[in-house]
């Protein structure tokens, strides 16, 4: 009778153990980071196997072959994880939803493989996303809206891909955003002259796109301009606004084959400029 009730009273104890004090005592990867990771490589085709140890263990803690974590686990308890490197892997098929659940990630890195799809609108979640490198691929669709709102971001590179629609006027909103390469795709439609709001940013490629309209004049208020490629774009009949040649911070101006008429810019209010194609 008394060994029974002792071996009650130890059984809860136990029980009591394991649901409350052993998840706070044993350090692992937030559990919803774990289960996006593994949609992250199941709408992925691995064929060089270079993710086959995301099945054993535990990301952070295991290491996970290019996963990065946080070196310390956050105040809910988990480590975190800070940076995916999945560049040059011959990964293909697409993007996860799931990239979205990620939300303390700085650096997604997805550069030279052959992914196909559409960028996720869920990436617009990861609102520590510092750099979104996803150039070199054969991503389709549009940009998703939802990314033009990431404040952290410094660069958004999606150039070599196949990505259409028009830029989203969102995009002004990238108030960090110091490089933005988008050239080579099949971009098409106006570039939005809200762009001129982007406080950061130096360099400005638009060049192997189908964009059409006209040039922003009020892209000469971009403060830290650098470089601005738009070459083989169609701009058709419209002329190079005069305020460019206030951009005095310019480095490099490039608008060939751009189907553009009227008078040749005077540059001659920009002392750095080395290269001026037309
Ligand atoms: C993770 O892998 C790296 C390099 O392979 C190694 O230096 C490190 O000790 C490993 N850490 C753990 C916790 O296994
Ligand atoms: C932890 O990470 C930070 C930045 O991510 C780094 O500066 C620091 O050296 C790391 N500490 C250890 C012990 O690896
Ligand atoms: C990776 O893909 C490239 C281009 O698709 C191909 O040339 C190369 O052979 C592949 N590498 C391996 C190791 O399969
Ligand atoms: C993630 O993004 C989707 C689509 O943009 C949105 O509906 C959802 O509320 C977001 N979730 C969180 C947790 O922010
Ligand atoms: C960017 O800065 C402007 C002005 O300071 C502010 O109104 C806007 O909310 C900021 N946008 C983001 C995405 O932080
Ligand atoms: C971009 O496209 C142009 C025209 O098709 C091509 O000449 C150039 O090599 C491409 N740039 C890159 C970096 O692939
Ligand atoms: C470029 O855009 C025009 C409309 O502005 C469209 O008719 C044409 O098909 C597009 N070309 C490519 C290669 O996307
Ligand atoms: C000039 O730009 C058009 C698109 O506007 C493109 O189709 C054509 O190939 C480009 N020409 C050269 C020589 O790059
Ligand atoms: C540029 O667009 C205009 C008007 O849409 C068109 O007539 C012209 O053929 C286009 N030029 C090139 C090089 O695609
Ligand atoms: C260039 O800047 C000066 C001073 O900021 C301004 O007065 C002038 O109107 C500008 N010129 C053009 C063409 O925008």
């Amino acid at each position: 009778m008394l060994r029974s009730r002792l071996f009650y009273i130890c059984s809860i104890i136990f029980a009591f153990y394991f649901a409350h004090v052993q998840p706070t005592t044993e350090q692992i990867t937030a559990p919803w980071e774990v289960d996006a990771l593994r949609a992250i490589r199941g709408s992925l085709s691995d064929p060089l196997g270079c993710l086959d140890n995301w099945n054993r263990g535990d990301p952070c803690v295991g290491n996970w072959s290019r996963v990065i974590c946080y070196n310390v686990t956050a105040s809910d308890g988990y480590f975190h994880v800070r940076q995916l490197e999945l560049l040059r892997l011959n990964l293909s098929r697409t993007l996860a939803p799931e990239l979205g659940q990620l939300s303390r990630m700085k650096i997604m890195d997805f550069m030279w493989n052959s992914i196909g799809g559409s960028i996720p609108k869920e990436v617009g979640n990861i609102t520590s996303l510092e750099l979104l490198l996803l150039n070199g691929n054969q991503l389709t669709g549009p940009l998703p809206e939802e990314i033009g709102f990431l404040p952290n971001l410094n660069r958004i590179q999606i150039d070599q891909n196949h990505i259409s629609g028009s830029i989203p006027k969102s995009f002004a909103n990238l108030n960090k955003t110091e490089h933005f390469h988008m050239n080579n795709n099949s971009l098409s439609g106006q570039i939005p002259p809200e762009l001129s709001r982007l406080p950061s940013l130096v360099h400005l490629l638009l060049d192997n796109n189908n964009l059409s309209g006209y040039l922003p004049p009020e892209l000469s208020q971009l403060p830290k301009l650098l470089i601005v490629q738009l070459d083989n774009n169609n701009f058709s009949g419209s002329s190079i606004p005069s305020s460019y040649g206030n951009i005095t911070t310019l480095l490099k101006l490039s608008l060939r084959n751009c189907s553009l008429e009227g008078p040749a810019l005077d540059a001659s209010g920009i002392p750095q400029l080395g290269y001026l194609y037309i």
